[in-house]
């Protein structure tokens, strides 16, 4: 069988919806190749000297790891010269980095996750990338006011896994697609489209360590799939916590679930970021049919404040995501 390329997929996609301008195609081209690159350092692991501790700080205060500094080095350099961006954002990135005069300029804002799952490199553990296009606004500077665009907004997301296979989930806005990583081709091919998050499910991702942190609903809901059969819920349920959000929300594209990091005494406003974490990840489970809310809105509704910001996150299985904001209500 003949698969599609990520470039015959938008190219069919623009044909369809007019929704992948070349820009965006070829924005989309870049980071799928910068993704191929950290890939290939994730593989390489101890042998190119990858693990452990760089020694320094992200804007947040947390410890960088070296494969954080390469991946962002490595999605900041391949879009430099691109010609599509105006500006970009990253989690290891305080300010958004202004394309410089002398570089083409694009009408694209591009935010970024370029490691996901920090605390699972050096074991050996599925980690990932997460990007967010959005559109420049026009005839103004692409400074932080630029960027605090509600998710909705956004033209394009995804997110790869650096797995046992790498793999590459992309959103247009018309549905979700996933490709696989031909290694010896060094080519995205397409491997799952549509992408249907089934609406109910019996398995939940949740780090139980914060349980006494919890806030009532959450501790409702968790408590109620705790009981299984002998509950209100009648059923028993199964637990997963990857603790790399791309690897649990994978999961979740392919056999459905619910994920959960929602705000806690300890994390008040929430653990995740908003604009490169929350967001995308939202656009790609709403476009699989699944849901996503920070316990009382829709997260593609929330208009953001900072570049940085924290949100709780519930997202996955529609039915379940519903029920968890409604016990909120
Ligand atoms: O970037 C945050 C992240 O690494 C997510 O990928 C993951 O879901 C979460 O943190 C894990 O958090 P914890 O360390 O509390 O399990």
């Amino acid at each position: 069988m003949r698969r599609a390329t990520i470039t015959q997929y938008l190219i069919e996609q623009q044909r369809k919806h007019g929704n992948v301008p070349p820009e965006l195609r070829l924005l989309i081209e870049v980071i799928a190749r910068a993704v191929k690159r950290i890939g290939h350092s994730v593989t390489q692991g101890a042998l190119a000297d990858m693990l452990g501790s760089a020694g320094t700080e992200n804007v947040q205060g947390e410890a960088q790891k070296k494969l954080d500094v390469v991946a962002n080095e490595v999605l900041v350099e391949a879009n430099l010269w691109g010609g599509q961006l105006a500006a970009m954002v990253s989690e290891e990135l305080e300010r958004p980095f202004i394309i410089p005069s002398e570089y083409p300029r694009g009408k694209y804002l591009l935010l970024m996750d370029p490691l996901d799952g920090s605390s699972n490199i050096d074991v050996n553990v599925s980690i990932g990338t997460i990007f967010s296009v959005l559109p420049c606004p026009e005839g103004r500077e692409p400074d932080e006011q630029a960027f605090l665009q509600p998710g909705r907004n956004q033209v394009a997301a995804g997110f790869a896994v650096y797995g046992p296979s790498t793999m590459l989930v992309l959103t247009v806005g018309h549905g979700t697609a996933a490709f696989t990583l031909d290694r010896d081709l060094g080519t995205f091919f397409l491997t799952r489209e549509p992408i249907e998050v089934p609406a109910d499910t019996a398995e939940f991702a949740i780090n139980v360590s914060n349980m006494r942190n919890w806030e009532p609903p959450v501790k409702r809901y968790i408590d109620e799939c705790l009981a299984g059969k002998t509950g209100p819920r009648e059923k028993d349920f199964n637990m997963r916590w990857v603790a790399s959000m791309v690897a649990d929300v994978y999961r979740i594209l392919s056999r459905g679930g619910i994920f959960m990091y929602p705000r806690d005494a300890k994390h008040k406003e929430g653990r995740l970021r908003l604009m490169y974490e929350a967001n995308p990840m939202a656009l790609i489970v709403e476009q699989c049919g699944g849901a996503a809310t920070n316990g009382r809105t829709r997260i593609l509704d929330v208009q953001p404040t900072a570049l940085h910001q924290r949100i709780g996150v519930v997202l996955g299985s529609k039915n379940e995501v519903e029920r968890v904001t409604a016990y909120h209500r």
